[in-house]
């Protein structure tokens, strides 16, 4: 009889040794993950409550690796009721072992692609339970068969993918013709779909295609796995067309079977939703959110300037007399987030901030030969980063003059672009002529309100106090999570943020 307690413990160090033997930039590269065990059991333990009661189960993993869910597969199922267990690895480091391993089990493992294989015609080969960790391979290494890959989706599941989708959008399309129907699947997937672009074709399918039970989460604060898995959402679906009424459970939190938070969503709801990370936490929109006024409505919101190498142009005061550089070729920019302690900047009287890490970013826009001619160190300074390679990185490369940088006027107002925890936010009002790079977006007032700034001097402190009482959740609910708790907002999302606070000031 199969010690399957025994075989699990040999696969957790055959994993770890496999792992050991790759760099961790190729795992990254590929997207080879495993998924830890504990997780992996209790992604199956919760999928026995879904799935129907008795039976014979068919299951598949189409991203097997050493087989972390068919594992945890045995250990939650007799062997009697696995009926057929089949798997795809395309990747041979980890299927040989893998199949040795499993050999003397029911496992079917195919050391093929499993994007290239073909799903079975007849219903009865079909598997009613597919379980996947699948590749979390970003759209830009998916090289030379994105629209192969594009085509088969549509054909298989009837989801017009992005060319941003990644890898794992392209396993649960192209599964979907291995699923009997009434058949259940569970995904580990980056949650990233459920607020950005992209992520539309993939909710459309789960709100359309199939009938999406369940959306899960983990709280970054009760960290439990690293920090890939912690920005993973794990969902179920039936291979069912959904009921018009039909609700989906949303839980964040906790454990799966043991949720802090928990709400049931229509799917009329989520089909006009964008950001569905806002669920559970945060309910439906109940106001008609058009005629919210938003911070797009007072202020166009723009990126901070992206110097194409931050360690090169960004120069404290001391450093440009130590290169012998001119002042004028300079203009002042703020410190990143992390270094900037305060919310108001004020500035000397030539409207530099008066700060204690002042810095400046070289901006010339003279051609060489001038700059070679008439500015003899900044030459110097310039062949500098000709030797270590910056006129080619991307952003310069793509520049007229590689050490121009964008023009971009200062403002009154910047946000800090990027944080963790409640209000993950800052505004910060700048008096001075200081810039920002792009960790911070910047605010410029529309003019009916730069008009009314000018003319009341009070009215930027107002309006920066009434920034800073936008309650965090109302701009995370537009902005993005990633791994580890991080939130980002980009400037179109900074822009949709509720501004009831500055209508009600203005
Ligand atoms: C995120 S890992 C998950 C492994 C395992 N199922 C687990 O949960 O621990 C994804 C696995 O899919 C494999 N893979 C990547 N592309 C594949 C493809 N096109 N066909 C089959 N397997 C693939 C990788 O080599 C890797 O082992």
């Amino acid at each position: 009889m199969v010690k399957f307690s025994e075989i699990e413990r040999q696969r957790q160090v055959i994993q770890a040794k496999l792992d050991g033997l790759k760099a961790k930039e190729e795992r990254n590269f590929t997207g080879q993950f495993s998924t830890p065990i504990v997780l992996a059991k209790a992604i199956i333990q919760h999928t026995t409550k879904i799935m129907p009661q008795g039976g014979k189960i068919r299951f598949l993993d189409p991203a097997f690796g050493t087989g972390a869910f068919f594992s945890a597969l045995n250990s939650a199922f007799s062997a009697t009721r696995i009926e057929a267990a089949t798997g795809y690895e395309i990747d041979p480091h980890y299927g040989i072992p893998a199949k040795k391993l499993w050999s003397e089990t029911i496992l079917d493992l195919q050391l093929t692609d499993f994007t290239k294989a073909i799903p079975p015609i007849d219903d009865k080969n079909k598997f009613n339970l597919i379980i996947c960790n699948p590749p979390y391979v970003r759209h830009h290494h998916i090289n030379g068969q994105k629209e192969q890959l594009q085509a088969k989706a549509f054909s298989a599941a009837n989801i017009k993918l992005s060319g941003l989708s990644g890898l794992y959008c392209y396993f649960m399309a192209l599964s979907h013709p291995w699923l009997k129907s009434n058949g259940i699947s569970g995904w580990l997937v980056p949650s990233e779909f459920m607020d950005v672009n992209y992520g539309q074709s993939v909710k459309h399918y789960l709100l359309n295609e199939v009938t999406l039970l369940q959306i899960h989460r983990f709280d970054p604060k009760d960290v439990q796995f690293d920090d890939a898995l912690v920005s993973s959402a794990i969902l179920w679906f039936k291979n069912k067309k959904p009921k018009v009424n039909h609700r989906v459970k949303f839980t964040y939190g906790g454990t799966i079977d043991q949720p802090a938070h928990e709400k049931e969503i229509r799917v009329k709801v989520l089909a006009d939703e964008k950001k569905w990370t806002r669920f559970p936490v945060s309910g439906e929109r109940f106001i008609n959110s058009n005629s919210i006024p938003k911070l797009k409505d007072f202020f166009t919101v723009k990126r901070g300037i992206a110097t194409g190498d931050n360690g090169f142009f960004i120069m404290s005061p001391e450093e440009i007399q130590r290169q012998n550089l001119l002042r004028e070729q300079f203009r002042p920019i703020l410190p990143s987030p992390r270094y900037l302690d305060v919310t108001e900047v004020n500035a000397d009287e030539k409207g530099n901030p008066i700060l204690k890490n002042q810095l400046f970013v070289l901006d010339c826009k003279l051609p060489i030969d001038e700059v070679k001619r008439d500015y003899p160190y900044l030459y110097i300074y310039l062949q500098k980063g000709v030797a270590r390679g910056v006129p080619d990185r991307y952003l310069c490369k793509n520049r007229k003059i590689w050490y121009a940088q964008e023009t971009r006027l200062e403002s009154s107002f910047y946000c800090t672009y990027i944080g963790r925890g409640r209000k993950p936010f800052r505004f910060i009002l700048n008096h001075s002529k200081a810039i920002v790079s792009n960790s911070y977006l910047i605010l410029y007032p529309k003019p009916f309100l730069e008009k009314d700034i000018v003319t009341n001097a009070i009215l930027k402190v107002r309006i920066i106090e009434a920034l800073n009482q936008i309650p965090g959740k109302a701009m995370v609910d537009e902005g993005r999570v990633y791994g580890g708790g991080m939130h980002k907002l980009e400037p179109k999302e900074l822009g949709n943020v509720p501004a009831i606070e500055i209508a009600n000031l203005l």
